[in-house]
C-alpha cells in the first residue's frame, strides 16, 4: 500500500478582531471568540495546506470566510456567492476586505436564493465552501450544484439538524448511483465535513 500523502503542518492563525464589522451581535458572544479561533482557523489551514488556488464560497456575509481564505493565498482566484437579501447588507463589508488583497481576483453574485441557481460561474473550482442557507433542501441542492464544478467540498455547519438532513441523503444518493464519495469528518466548532469530489469513484 502506499505511503499516506504527507500533510503540512501550517501555524496556527488567528483571523483579526478588526475585521468584524460593529453591528454584527456575533462578536459579542463568548461562543463567537471560540469560534473565531477554532473555525476561521481552520478554513486559513486548509487553503494553506492544501495549496489551494480557487476557492467558490456560498453564503459570503461579512467576507470572514474570504478574509480567511485570502490571507492563506493572497493570489487566490475567489468568487463569493450571497443570495440572501439578510446577507447583501454586509457586502460593502465583504468589498472592502477584498480590498487589501490587490493580487487576489473576485467575482461576486449578489441575488437571491441559491437554490435557483441551476450553473455557478467558472468551470472549476479548487475549493467549494458551503456556507449559505443551512436548510435540509438548499444544502442538498447546493452540494448537487458544487459537485458539478469542485474538486473538494468543505460543508459547514455539519452540527446543524438542516445541514444534516441535506448532506446524509446527498451522500447516500451517490452510493445508490454506484459511487463512493470520499469523506471526512472535522471536529471544529460548526462541524466542517470534507468532500472529495475529485476522488469519486465507481
Ligand atoms: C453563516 S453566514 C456566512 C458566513 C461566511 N461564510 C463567513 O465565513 O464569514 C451565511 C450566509 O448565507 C447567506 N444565505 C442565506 N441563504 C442563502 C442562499 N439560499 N444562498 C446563498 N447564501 C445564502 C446568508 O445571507 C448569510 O450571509
Amino acid at each position: 500500500m502506499a505511503d499516506p500523502a504527507p500533510r503540512l503542518i501550517v501555524e496556527d492563525w488567528k483571523i483579526p478582531h478588526e475585521i468584524f464589522v460593529e453591528n454584527d451581535k456575533e462578536g459579542e458572544d463568548p461562543f463567537f471568540e471560540e469560534l473565531r479561533d477554532d473555525h476561521y482557523n481552520h478554513l486559513y489551514r486548509w487553503v494553506k495546506e492544501w495549496g489551494i488556488r480557487s476557492v467558490l464560497e456560498i453564503g459570503v456575509k461579512a467576507g470572514y470566510g474570504l478574509f480567511s481564505f485570502c490571507s492563506a493565498n493572497p493570489k487566490l482566484r475567489y468568487c463569493g456567492i450571497e443570495l440572501c437579501k439578510e446577507g447583501h447588507r454586509f457586502a460593502r463589508n465583504a468589498q472592502e476586505l477584498a480590498g487589501l488583497f490587490p493580487d487576489a481576483r473576485f467575482e461576486f453574485l449578489w441575488g437571491t436564493r441559491s437554490t435557483d441557481l441551476d450553473v455557478l460561474p467558472g468551470s472549476r473550482w479548487d475549493l467549494i465552501y458551503i456556507d449559505g442557507e443551512h436548510t435540509a433542501e438548499a444544502v442538498f441542492s447546493d452540494l448537487e450544484l458544487s459537485a458539478r464544478y469542485a474538486d473538494q467540498i468543505l460543508l459547514d455547519d455539519c452540527i446543524m439538524e438542516g445541514v444534516v438532513n441535506g448532506v446524509g441523503p446527498w451522500i447516500v444518493r451517490q452510493y445508490g448511483k454506484g459511487l463512493r464519495v470520499p469523506h471526512e469528518y472535522f471536529r471544529t466548532k460548526h462541524g466542517h465535513l470534507l468532500i472529495d469530489v475529485a476522488e469519486i469513484t465507481e
